[in-house]
Formats: C-alpha cells, sequence, structure tokens
C-alpha cells in the first residue's frame, strides 16, 4: 500500500515538473536554437552593454550574452528554468549572466540597451507599449517569429537553412525570423 502511494506521488510530482518544464502565460518554452542565437546576437555590439531577455526558458540566449561581453539579464516566471539557468551560468563561469524570477511586464527595462524576445503575439502586442514608453534612446529589440504590430524595425533577417515550422507554437511559421527596432 505504501509504496503504491510513493510510486503514485513520485508519478504525479514527474508529471507535474514535466508540465511545469514547458508551462508559460504569454508564451510556453521553445527554446531558439543556439546557431540562430549566435548569428542574432552578432548584429548588435554587445561588449560592455547591458541585455535584457523577457521570457529567458532555460538561459542559453543569456548565457551567449553573456560570452559576447554584456552584462546580461534573464527574467523568467518557471523557477525551474531558472534554477537550470543559474546552475549552467555558474558552471561556465559567467558571473555576468544573472537570471529573475518574475514577470516581464514588471520588469524595469530603463537601463536596458538590448532586448530580446520571442513570444507568443499576445505577449509581444502587450509588450509594445511598455518597451516605447520604458525603453532609453537608442536601445534596440530583437523580437523573434512574432513581431510589433504598429512598431517599424529597422532590420529584418532570415536565419534559416530550411523552412521549419513549430507545433508547440501551434502555428506554422518560420522560425528564425527576427526583426529589429530602435528606439
Ligand atoms: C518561447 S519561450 C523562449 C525561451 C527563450 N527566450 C529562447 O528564445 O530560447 C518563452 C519563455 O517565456 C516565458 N514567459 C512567458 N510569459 C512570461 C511572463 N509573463 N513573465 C516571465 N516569463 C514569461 C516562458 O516561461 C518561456 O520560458
Amino acid at each position: 500500500m505504501e509504496l503504491t502511494l510513493i510510486i503514485t506521488g513520485g508519478v504525479l510530482l514527474g508529471c507535474l515538473i514535466g508540465l511545469s518544464w514547458f508551462a508559460g502565460s504569454d508564451a510556453p518554452f521553445v527554446p531558439t536554437k543556439q546557431e540562430k542565437i549566435k548569428k542574432a546576437l552578432s548584429l548588435i555590439p554587445l561588449k560592455n552593454k547591458t541585455f535584457y531577455e523577457l521570457g529567458s526558458g532555460d538561459g542559453r540566449v543569456v548565457i551567449e550574452a553573456a560570452k559576447m561581453g554584456s552584462n546580461a539579464f534573464g527574467i523568467e516566471q518557471s523557477w525551474i528554468r531558472i534554477l537550470y539557468s543559474r546552475w549552467k551560468a555558474y558552471r561556465q563561469n559567467l558571473p555576468n549572466a544573472k537570471f529573475i524570477h518574475g514577470d516581464i511586464f514588471k520588469q524595469n527595462l530603463s537601463n536596458a540597451d538590448l532586448v530580446f524576445i520571442f513570444l507568443l503575439p499576445k505577449g509581444v502586442e502587450k509588450l509594445e507599449p511598455k518597451l516605447k514608453r520604458q525603453l532609453k534612446k537608442e536601445a534596440v529589440v530583437i523580437t523573434q517569429t512574432f513581431h510589433f504590430k504598429n512598431w517599424k524595425p529597422y532590420k529584418k533577417i532570415l536565419i534559416s537553412d530550411k523552412q521549419e515550422s513549430n507545433a508547440l507554437l501551434g502555428l506554422n511559421k518560420v522560425e528564425g525570423d527576427f526583426w529589429l527596432y530602435r528606439k
């Protein structure tokens, strides 16, 4: 009886952790591919700049930005992904990669030089007025796959060697499509 309870509890806990790994209020966790991150970030000089990623997932973009010499911050609502990201930064000896647990809409971004976003259209739309209001002059924003409706980008790039769609995002969108905006 006790063993059955322990096994059931373990399975339930495993399901909970599994589900929370993918959950996200303004987008589920769908990571950007590593080779695309490098190419997208190399478009902007990052050395000694302040970089923010809104919805930092497993930390891979923030870690790459930190390796490029920026003071990099990831904001993420999933504790499990925050802890994993912090562990990766620690293992790679990157004290300039910092991860903040919280809601991206509550974060003050007035010191950001570059902001990176990969969220679903609803989240991107909600962020547009906040970023326009809060960011300093000359700050750059990069959106991926889903873009601002009213803000005109100064650059659009497609980093993809083949047509890819993403079932997890539920839409037949091409990944690796990055748009750049300047405040
Ligand atoms: C599509 S994933 C992108 C992950 C990462 N940016 C990347 O490109 O590899 C979106 C991430 O945003 C997080 N997220 C969604 N809404 C959020 C919110 N309101 N506050 C904080 N994080 C959020 C999700 O938990 C998820 O990890």
